[in-house]
């Protein structure tokens, strides 16, 4: 779904790039392959994930490959920014068997290195997911490649710092102790441009405070090198008046420490001056290639068959085309969790991450199994709260106020482990979705007179705006630095820090950019989305919701929906005449719902066919016990 002109500008910057390397690595003909292959012989390639990643650049891998041979046909099975699982069919390449065989080296040299950046961006993308902080390149590039290495760092969810030193202003040190100090060297800068944005380097809260003394203010100041307790007084000190950059020894140990202090940008020189490529390989054979996909797919269709009523496969709307067809229900995870109460089947196969399958395990009735296809497939947001911390911070309200019990009533959203569920339970609290989670918080509230909410802090920040509770009495949860006792005390919603990596990638600009295109355009985004967002959205839901709104609307109507991106591209194919769009400009894919794949659903079914039950997933039944409590609670709220 990246915009054409984007692959346009890319392919423009790529093609003397692609013209060298042909020159440099074919030359005058392939040796080998001209002495060995006849001519005629046509050969079809498998591009295939060796490992976990981001792939990016196939627009350019396509060119090399058309450059060689245009009769060469390439298609792309995946697209730019999405993330693929070890053994994943990225792309297929068929035609005259030199052509091909010339080509591979080169395709995938520009195909691994960008997929590289964009897999080592999106690691950093998402250490800092919780935080406000953006993940920006620099200039260190490999020299030529700047405009398609600053392409494969958006294609991570990264941001591009300037593209080079004529489109923005950067002072540094040298550039003020030329000038005779920062503001001489500011009031310089704007003389000579006054239209280019301006950021200044301070290496001290000294520099800081002078940068800062500038009106108007220069358009960011960069945190050169500073310590963490040095950045930390620096936000305090800027208390939000210019925009703050973090630069200088940035580490995927570190990051996310540098991101809890507040600053609005990181920018990392990794990204791209010490890229490990992304292992991708082509399997060349003659066509038609074994097509292992389909092989898959036809033994699921056998093996679900032959398990006829024993069986029940659940599907959650983010599951990849290939497996949600064999779905006998799809839903959002308020309707599984429903649905998973009410089948008679003994095996229940779900189609979605870990603790999707656990709450289903946790309302299974005795007798029934309940299996994941790969039990790895977790949550990012369910991981952003640990029992043991969520368990601190309870105690931390209750020496704030006493008995805490009396006070707060616990609420977890259903993307959480089943132990917080059970935690819920014990503490006279409840569960809830997505789809009923504003019902929810209204009913807690009628409990006790305040609500602790976890793990999202977006939607359940987002849930009490629209029940007209204020910002102010709200806290955000620091697990760093702990807040103090008079701030508890004034919080009517205690919410954990946590978030989703996919959501979290929608932003303010999308709906600007977006609405800017199309003004008639609807854009309805999930809760899960920052409330900045969401509050310039016409809608907001579940995924359900979602699907409901875009299904009830006239043909013609535009959207612009802020989910993940299977389930839009669904949509897409479902409702032709409707135009639809993902909010995004990278749009963003769950990875772990994606790591559900046919082949790996056929292995469970093939195993429960043999009497195996393979990745049986299975919750202690005191853990269980609590956490049915919590759940029934939700439940029985209709
Ligand atoms: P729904 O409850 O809308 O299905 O959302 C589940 C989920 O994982 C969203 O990221
Ligand atoms: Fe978890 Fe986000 Fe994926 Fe939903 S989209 S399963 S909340 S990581």
């Amino acid at each position: 779904m990246v915009e054409k002109q984007e692959e346009k500008l890319l392919l423009q910057a790529a093609a003397p790039l692609i013209d060298l390397a042909i020159a440099e690595d074919i030359g005058p003909g392939d040796a080998t392959s001209e002495a060995i292959l006849a001519p005629e012989v046509v050969l079809q390639g498998r591009i295939v994930a060796k490992a976990a990643g981001v792939v990016a650049g196939l627009t350019v891998a396509a060119e090399v490959f058309r450059r060689v041979d245009s009769s060469i046909e390439f298609i792309a099975h995946v697209a730019d920014g999405q993330e693929v699982v070890p053994g994943e069919l990225i792309a297929e390449v068929k035609g005259p068997g030199r052509s091909v065989l010339a080509a591979e080296r080169i395709a995938l040299n520009f195909l691994q290195r960008m997929s590289g950046i964009a897999t080592l961006t999106r690691r950093f993308v998402d250490a800092v997911a919780c935080s406000r902080a953006a993940i920006l390149d620099t200039r260190k590039t490999l020299p030529g490649y700047r405009l398609l290495d600053k392409y494969a760092v958006r294609m991570g969810g990264g941001l591009n710092h300037r593209l080079s030193l004529f489109d923005m202003m950067l002072i540094k040190d040298n550039h003020v102790e030329a000038a005779g100090g920062i503001i001489p060297a500011v009031t310089r800068a704007r003389q000579a441009q006054p239209s280019l944005p301006i950021e200044v380097e301070v290496r001290n809260l000294d520099e800081l405070r002078q940068a800062l003394s500038i009106s108007p203010p220069v358009d960011r100041i960069m945190l050169d090198n500073m310590r963490l307790d040095e950045i930390r007084q620096a936000v305090s000190i800027t208390a939000g008046r210019v925009p703050l950059e973090v630069s200088g020894n940035v580490t995927l140990g570190r990051v996310a420490e540098i991101a809890a202090t507040g600053v609005d940008y990181i920018s990392v020189g990794a990204l791209t001056h010490s890229v490990p490529a992304l292992d991708i390989s082509m399997e060349v054979g003659r066509p038609p290639v074994r097509e292992t996909r389909s092989d898959s797919v036809s033994q699921v269709t056998e093996l679900k068959a032959a398990l006829g009523q024993r069986l029940v496969i659940l599907g959650h709307h983010y599951q990849r085309d290939e497996v949600i067809e064999f779905a006998d229900f799809r839903g959002d995870s308020l309707q599984l969790a429903r649905q998973a109460t009410q089948t008679e089947a003994q095996y229940i196969v779900f189609c979605g991450v870990h603790f999707m399958a656990e709450t289903a395990a946790i309302l299974a009735r005795p007798g029934q199994h309940v299996l994941i296809p790969d039990m790895t497939a977790g949550c990012y947001l369910a991981d952003t709260a640990a029992l043991e911390d969520v368990q601190a911070a309870w105690s931390c309200l209750d020496a704030a106020f006493g008995d805490v019990e009396a006070e707060f009533t616990p609420i977890t959203y259903v993307n959480s482990s089943a132990a917080l569920k059970a935690f819920c339970g014990r503490h006279g609290g409840v569960v809830c979705t997505s789809g009923n989670a504003a019902q929810v918080l209204r009913w807690a509230l009628e409990q006790r007179p305040r609500v602790f909410f976890f793990p999202d802090q977006h939607l359940g920040r987002n849930m009490a705006r629209r029940m007209g509770i204020s910002l102010e009495e709200m806290l955000l949860w620091n697990v760093r630095h702990l807040p103090d006792v008079q701030a508890i005390r004034r919080a009517r919603v205690v919410l954990w820090p946590g978030c989703c990596n996919v959501h979290q990638r929608f932003r303010p600009e999308h709906v600007h950019a977006v609405r800017e295109r199309f003004p008639d355009i609807r854009v309805i985004v999930h809760p899960e989305c920052k409330m900045e967002v969401v509050d310039l959205a016409d809608e907001t839901g579940s995924t359900a919701y979602i699907i409901k709104q875009v299904r009830a609307a006239p043909p013609g109507t535009r959207w612009a929906i802020g989910t993940e991106t299977r389930l839009v591209q669904r949509l897409q194919r479902e409702h032709p005449k409707q135009h639809i769009i993902s909010l995004a400009e990278v749009p963003p894919y769950c990875r772990t719902m994606g790591q559900i794949t046919v082949q790996n659903l056929a292995r469970v079914l093939a195993a429960l066919m043999r009497g195996e039950m393979v990745n049986e997933v299975f919750v202690d039944a005191e853990t269980a016990r609590w956490a049915r409590m919590a759940l029934e609670r939700m439940l029985e709220l209709g």
